[in-house]
């Protein structure tokens, strides 16, 4: 029953994170679902690209919606150059940091930046063969993948830190 009953509460949450990710429009939307690193920089990075997932979503949904005018093509290539160059500078930062603590979790965090890089390419390609209907269909998947990496291996590697002994817990 107990068990029941964590799971049902689990599968709401994910619900409601689910929901609050799809409705989102700025910042302050999603701020309550992601995780503070304590870093400044790299909170701010993390707050800076999720309002350029946000407005990548926004567009994507006006383009779809009837509104495909040169102003707003422009205004999507404009957002995938700016998502692919703060992508790259904020892993810079965090690879930066990570040889610094001499992180255990570093070559699996690098490799998934890696992933979420090639994605966001792939993205952009049938953006500019416009094929949009394909990227509608991934309208979430760059600010799902974005929330789940800070929350997941971003707060493990610079909150919790040894993660691997899985037994001192760090929040300063
Ligand atoms: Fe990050
Ligand atoms: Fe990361």
């Amino acid at each position: 029953m107990i068990s029941e009953t964590a799971e049902r509460k689990g599968q709401w949450e994910m619900a409601w994170k689910r929901w609050i990710l799809q409705s989102a429009r700025t910042w302050d939307d999603v701020a309550g679902i992601i995780q503070l690193i304590n870093i400044s920089e790299i909170d701010h990075d993390h707050m800076l690209f999720t309002q350029y997932a946000l407005d990548l979503n926004l567009i994507i949904q006006a383009l779809n919606n009837q509104e495909a005018s040169f102003e707003n093509l422009y205004k999507g290539d404009e957002i995938f150059q700016r998502l692919l160059d703060y992508a790259k500078i904020h892993f810079e930062h965090e690879k930066v940091i990570m040889e610094q603590m001499k992180s255990p979790l570093m070559k699996a965090h690098l490799e998934q930046h890696a992933i979420f890089m090639k994605m966001i390419e792939d993205h952009y390609k049938e953006f500019k063969q416009g094929r949009l209907h394909i990227v509608s269909g991934l309208k979430l998947s760059v600010l799902d993948w974005w929330v789940n990496h800070i929350n997941g291996i971003d707060y493990q590697t610079f909150v919790v830190r040894n993660s691997h002994s899985g037994e001192e817990v760090h929040n300063e």
